[in-house]
C-alpha cells in the first residue's frame, strides 16, 4: 500500500523522486522519505505527513536538489510502527552505507530482529522493514545484488524493495515477492517504481518483475536474475497511458477530474467491443470459445470495496441477462470460506488496481481449485491481470483518487458486456441483444447529462454537509448502487453513511431516523418505483429529510421532497451508472464543504496490498 520510486541517471535525483512520490501518494501518505547516493555518501531525508512535508525538508538542505547519481524514495501507509519520521523509509544500516525502501510485510521480523540485536545491531525504528537493511549489510561481500538475495532468503512475507549502497554507486537493486515492482527503461537512465505512475513522464517502456525476481538497475543496463542468481528474461512491455492522464489538469482534485472523465472512460471501455448487428459483445481477452462459454454453469465474483459493489451488480446482470447462477464473495473471505468451485465455475476477480492482496489471494485460490478465471482490471500488467492469465481490461486510464469513480463505472460497463456475451450464448435473443447494445452505447450521454447537473448537486450537498449520519436506500439494481453511493460519502466526507436495501430499513435501522438523519433514496427505478415511494413516505413520516434521485419527468416523488436530482430515463440495468455518478458528485461536494482532504482521505490507501 506504500509507494516506491527510484532513479539512476544523469538528472538531479531529489526533485525527480519527489515528483514520483507525489504521483504515488495515492497509495499511502502518512510519511515519506528519500535517500540519495552521491559523492560516496548517503543523503537521507524523512518526514511525517504528506510528500510536501518531505519536499520542504529537501528544499531546506542546500544543494540537495542538485545532486546527481541515484536514489530511492518511499511514501508510507503504516502497518508496523507509528507514522513518524523515524519509522518512514528509507532505513539505513548502522554504518550508513546501505539504504532500503520496502513495501509489504516481513512476517518473521521479530525473530530476525532478535537475531540481529543478538549481534549488537542497533535498530532505529519500530518497523518490520528495518531488518532488511541490517541483513543486507551483514550479507554484503562485495556484490550488492548477491547480498540482497542472501538477505531475502532469510525473510518470510511479502516485499517489493529497492536498495542502494555507497559501496556500489550508480546502482539500485530491486526485488519483488508479492508486492509489485516495475522498472522503467529510459535513455541513459532507468527508474524503479511500485507502479507505473511515476514512470509515465520519462518512458513508456517497462519491465514488470515477477515474484522471486531480483534486478540490478544501472543507468545504462538492467541485469535481471532470480533469487538464486540465475539470469532470467522478462518481456519489455509498453504503457499506453500518457503522463497528462495522471495529472489534475484544470480540476482542483483528481476525484472531480475522474468523475468528469467517466463518459470518455466508458466509451473507451466499450469501444470496439460491441457488435450492434448481432446484438452481442466481442471480448477477445477472454480467450474462451463459445463452447467454453456455454459450459459455464456458475459464476463467482470476488472483489473488495467499490469493486465488490460492481460485482453485486454483476450478479444481477449474469442471472437476469444470461441466466447463470452467480454469487459475490468479499475477496477477503474467499479463500478462508472454502467456497465451492467446480471445473465449470467461472471466477471473476474485479480489481481496479489489480494489486489488492485479498483479491489476488482469491485468484490464486480459484486457480488452485481449477476454476476458469477471468479478471476485470484497469492497470495493465498488474499482478491480478497477469496471474489470472485472461481477462478484460477496463481502459479507464489511471485512477489517482483513492475513492474509486471511473474505475467502478467502467467495471459495471464491462460486466454488462460480459453478461451480454454470455446471454447471447444462451437465452438472450438477437433483438434483446441489439436493444441492450443500444442501451450500453447510450451510457456516456446519460452520464453527461448527470454531470451537467453538478451545480444543482453542489447546492443540495451544501445543505447536507453538516449532518453526521446518512442512509442510502435502493431496490433491485439500485441497491448495489446505494451501497456504492454510501461508501463514497463515508470515504471522503467521514460522514457515517449506510447503504441499505429500501425494504430492509424497516427491519431495524428505521429506528434511527429523525429530523437529523437524512436518507438518500434511489427512486429512479421504473420497476420498483411504487415500492420505493412507499419507503420514502415511511422515512418522511419519521421526519427524516430525503434526497431523491428520480427519473426525468417524475412528479410523484417531487411532491414529497424538495431535494431532487433527475436521472435520465433508462433501463433498470443501466440506471445504476448515472445514479452512481450523481452520488459521486454529491459525496464530492459534501466533502469539499466540510473541508475534507478529497483525493487522499485519512487512513485509506488506494491499493490495499496487505490482508
Ligand atoms: C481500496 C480503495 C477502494 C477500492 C478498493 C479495491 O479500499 O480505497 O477505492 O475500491 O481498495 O481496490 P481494487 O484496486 O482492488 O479495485
Amino acid at each position: 500500500m506504500c509507494g516506491i520510486a527510484g532513479y539512476v541517471g544523469k538528472k538531479a535525483v531529489a526533485p525527480l523522486l519527489i515528483e514520483g512520490l507525489k504521483r504515488l501518494e495515492y497509495r499511502g501518505y502518512d510519511s515519506a522519505g528519500l535517500a540519495l547516493n552521491a559523492n560516496n555518501q548517503l543523503y537521507l531525508e524523512k518526514a511525517a505527513g504528506k510528500v510536501v512535508e518531505l519536499e520542504k525538508c529537501v528544499n531546506a538542505q542546500p544543494g540537495l536538489n542538485e545532486l546527481t547519481g541515484c536514489g530511492i524514495a518511499h511514501t508510507r501507509w503504516a502497518t508496523h510502527g507509528r507514522p513518524t519520521a523515524v519509522n518512514a523509509h528509507p532505513h539505513l544500516d548502522g554504518s550508513n552505507r546501505f539504504a532500503v525502501v520496502h513495501n509489504g510485510i516481513i512476517e518473521n521480523y521479530q525473530e530476525l530482529r532478535r537475531y540481529l540485536e543478538g549481534k549488537n545491531v542497533h535498530f532505529r525504528s519500530e518497523t518490520d522493514s528495518e531488518v532488511l537493511v541490517h541483513l543486507i549489510a551483514e550479507a554484503y561481500e562485495g556484490n550488492l545484488l548477491s547480498a540482497v538475495a542472501a538477505a531475502l532468503k532469510q525473510v518470510k512475507g511479502t516485499y517489493g524493495i529497492a536498495v542502494i549502497s555507497t559501496l556500489e554507486p550508480g546502482l539500485i537493486v530491486t526485488a519483488r515477492n508479492g508486492s509489485p515492482i516495475v522498472i522503467g527503461l529510459g535513455n541513459g537512465e532507468n527508474l524503479v517504481a511500485s507502479d507505473v505512475s511515476p514512470l509515465l513522464p520519462y518512458t513508456s517502456k517497462v519491465i514488470y518483475l515477477n515474484d522471486g525476481d531480483i534486478a540490478a538497475v544501472y543507468a545504462d543496463k538492467v541485469d535481471l536474475r532470480n533469487i538464486n542468481n540465475m539470469p532470467v528474461e522478462r518481456e519489455v512491455a509498453r504503457i499506453d497511458w500518457d503522463a497528462s492522464a495522471a495529472e489534475k489538469g484544470r480540476y482542483e482534485h483528481f476525484m472531480l477530474k475522474e468523475i468528469f472523465e467517466q463518459p470518455e472512460a466508458i466509451s473507451n471501455a466499450i469501444r470496439g467491443r460491441l457488435d450492434a448487428e448481432n446484438g452481442c459483445s466481442i471480448l477477445n481477452g477472454l480467450n474462451l470459445t463459445p463452447r467454453d462459454l456455454a459450459q459455464i454453469s456458475r459464476i463467482v465474483i470476488a472483489g473488495c470495496g467499490s469493486s465488490m459493489h460492481a460485482g453485486l451488480l454483476g450478479e444481477y446482470y449474469f442471472e437476469d441477462i444470461a441466466g447463470i447462477s452467480t454469487s459475490v464473495e468479499q475477496a477477503a473471505e474467499f479463500r478462508y470460506r472454502n467456497p465451492i468451485i467446480e471445473p465449470n465455475t467461472l471466477v471473476i476477480p474485479i480489481s481496479q488496481s489489480g494489486e489488492t492482496a485479498d483479491t489476488l489471494a482469491a485468484v490464486r485460490e480459484a486457480i488452485r481449485k481449477g476454476a476458469v478465471v477471468t479478471a476485470l482490471c484497469n492497470v495493465v500488467g498488474s499482478t491480478i491481470a497477469r496471474e489470472a492469465g485472461r481477462g478484460i481490461y477496463l481502459h479507464a486510464g489511471p485512477e489517482m483518487s483513492v475513492a474509486s469513480t471511473k474505475g467502478f463505472t467502467t467495471q459495471v460497463a464491462v460486466l454488462l458486456l460480459l453478461a451480454l456475451l454470455l446471454g447471447r450464448n444462451r437465452r438472450l435473443s438477437r433483438s434483446e441483444g441489439i436493444e441492450l447494445v443500444k442501451q450500453i452505447e447510450a451510457v456516456p450521454d446519460l452520464i453527461r447529462s448527470v454531470l451537467e447537473q453538478a451545480p444543482l448537486i453542489e447546492e443540495i450537498a451544501k445543505r447536507y454537509a453538516q449532518v453526521e449520519n446518512f442512509f442510502y436506500i435502493g431496490r433491485g439494481c439500485l441497491y448495489p448502487a446505494a451501497l456504492e453511493g454510501a461508501l463514497k460519502l463515508k470515504e471522503i466526507s467521514y460522514i457515517h453513511a449506510e447503504g441499505y436495501h429500501a425494504a430492509e430499513l424497516k427491519h431495524g435501522p428505521i429506528s434511527l431516523l429523525d429530523e437529523n438523519h437524512p436518507v438518500l433514496a434511489l427512486a429512479n427505478d421504473v420497476l420498483g418505483k411504487d415500492k420505493i415511494i412507499g419507503n420514502i413516505q415511511e422515512c418522511r413520516a419519521r421526519k427524516a429529510p430525503v434526497i431523491a434521485l428520480v427519473a426525468q419527468g417524475d412528479t410523484r416523488v417531487r411532491s414529497m421532497t424538495q431535494d431532487v436530482i433527475e436521472i435520465p430515463q433508462c433501463s433498470r440495468f443501466i440506471a445504476p451508472l448515472p445514479s452512481v455518478v450523481a452520488m459521486q458528485l454529491f459525496a464530492y461536494y459534501v466533502a469539499v464543504a466540510r473541508g475534507c482532504e478529497i483525493d487522499q482521505p485519512r487512513n485509506l490507501a488506494k491499493s490495499v496490498t496487505v490482508e
